[in-house]
């Protein structure tokens, strides 16, 4: 079945809990959290310490999307921090950077997991995909919630579904950005499994029939 992974970024910061528990309750399987350091991305969102406390406040699987410059500094803080899955970009860091960072998140316990934006071929995932536990597409440029899903990344998400299958089956194949109960779809019959959704989830009075709505697209 697919997975849902509902992005806080379009939660109310100011409070929360309340839709953290409203996600949870409708069955979402895991928490996106989208951290932005306003230099590999034109925006800044949330760090270290809000992830603490959302490790405190649920037992929700917390899958952390660092958009973030040279994540191989940070990745132990976010662990430390109580992520279950920290994922990061392969554009972010220097080859040797990337595979440290890998080992570091492996060697904490927690899942690990390598993002390409729309313009990075898949084939840059190559020597790494026998080390992850995820891929994640980006079906929008990162920064922003509430974008248009980017269709011409279709093709990239059926060829990372071919890599997984004949290399690393295990491993988990998540898209992020403009899904909605249309979209997702596209991203599931491209091979998806996990899907990650802000507005189509948070900004709708019903979280658990907008989960649904997406889980079953
Ligand atoms: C964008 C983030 C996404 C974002 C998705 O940079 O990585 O996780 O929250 O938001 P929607 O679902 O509204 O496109
Ligand atoms: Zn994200």
């Amino acid at each position: 079945m697919t997975k849902l992974s509902p992005s806080i970024l379009a939660a109310n910061f100011a409070d929360l809990l309340p839709d953290i528990n409203d996600v949870k309750a409708g069955g979402a399987d895991y928490l996106h959290v989208d951290v932005m350091d306003g230099l590999f991305v034109p925006n800044i969102s949330i760090g270290v310490p809000v992830v603490a406390s959302l490790h405190k406040a649920t037992d929700m699987f917390l899958d952390v999307h660092l958009m973030i410059d040279r994540p191989h500094r940070y990745v132990k803080a976010f662990c430390d921090a109580g992520a279950d899955l920290v994922t990061f970009h392969i554009e972010a860091d220097q080859p040797q950077d990337i595979y440290a960072a890998i080992k570091t998140v492996k060697d904490c316990g927690k899942k690990v997991g390598l993002v390409l934006k729309p313009q990075t071929p898949s084939e840059l995932l190559l020597p790494y995909i026998g080390l992850l536990d995820m891929v994640l597409i980006m079906t929008v440029e990162p920064g922003f919630g509430g974008q248009s899903f980017m269709e011409d990344q279709l093709p990239k998400i059926t060829a990372v579904r071919r890599m997984i299958d004949g290399l690393k089956p295990t491993c988990e194949l998540e898209v992020d950005g403009g899904v909605d109960s249309v979209t997702a779809k596209l991203c599931k019959e491209a091979g998806a499994n996990v899907l990650v959704a802000g507005s189509a989830v948070f900004k709708k009075p019903d979280r658990k029939a907008a989960i649904e709505a997406i889980r079953n697209a």
